[in-house]
């Protein structure tokens, strides 16, 4: 017996054209810049210096970037139709260059830069690598609950050495509270709260022998720092039994 899409293709009556596969990517793409001037871990800065007439690379937009325009007088960009970011929707955008002027674009862009002036253009697009993807923002903080929030509040302060933000009465007793690296803390008192054993909220350092000493002279217990992975790690709790890890990642 005749599979059903076998049978199907028995049908007299004139059939929609199968769908086919998106035909391959075949453009060639280039860099972002003609020269890239710096690299590392948190951006890559290039320098687009484009002759008048000349055309970039087709390139594509992948992080989120910063230009900063130097020199020249009319500068355009022509647009693929799958270009997203900030300039999506365009397919050509021309306009004068200002020298000193810093625009900020959302990654997504795909698309060639082309110096429709007279003068030489010169532009520093700094590329930032943090990657944002698609849905969620960062994180924004994070809620702990403690069992007395008198006793654990000066561990945050003093030894973590967080800032209080302003909180709402909420009619509880707790803490807002904000890292080094913008990354709140809230802290709610319940009563008769029992740490659970294993989860755990790691902070970054770069000198591991230094901050357990730190740590240990405030009074905290620590343990011994071990290797994982090629990173450092080890653990200590606050008054309420909550746990922390201390990482000095593997350097890159
Ligand atoms: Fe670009
Ligand atoms: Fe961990």
């Amino acid at each position: 017996m005749p599979a059903p899409e076998d049978r199907a293709t028995e049908d007299s009556a004139p059939r929609d054209p199968a769908p086919r596969d998106p035909a391959p990517d075949e453009r060639v793409f280039g860099d972002i810049g003609t020269r890239k001037l710096f690299d590392n871990d948190q951006m890559s800065v290039w320098e687009l210096r484009l002759d008048p007439g000349q055309t970039s690379d087709l390139h594509r937009h992948d992080r989120d970037y910063v230009m900063v325009q130097i020199a020249g007088d009319r500068v355009a960009a022509r647009f693929e139709p799958d270009t997203g970011g900030t300039f999506a929707g365009h397919d050509y955008l021309e306009g004068e260059v200002s020298p000193g002027a810093v625009v900020f674009a959302r990654a997504g862009g795909i698309e060639t830069a082309i110096n429709v002036g007279d003068q030489p253009f010169h532009e520093v697009v700094v590329e930032m690598k943090s990657r944002r993807l698609p849905g969620l923002l960062p994180v924004q903080h994070i809620s702990l609950s403690v069992d007395d929030h008198d006793r654990a509040i000066g561990f945050y302060t003093d030894v973590l050495g967080f800032e209080v933000l302003p909180r709402p009465d909420f009619g509880i007793a707790g803490s807002w509270l904000v890292t080094g690296n913008g990354i709140q803390i809230h802290l709610i008192e319940d009563e008769g709260f029992v740490a659970p054993a294993g989860p755990h909220i790691a902070f970054e350092t770069t000198d591991m022998a230094a901050e357990v000493a730190r740590l240990r002279g405030l009074g905290v217990e620590v343990g011994d720092p071990f290797e994982l992975n090629g990173s450092l790690q080890t653990f200590f709790n606050d008054p309420a039994g909550n746990q922390f890890e201390l990482n000095q990642p593997r350097p890159s």
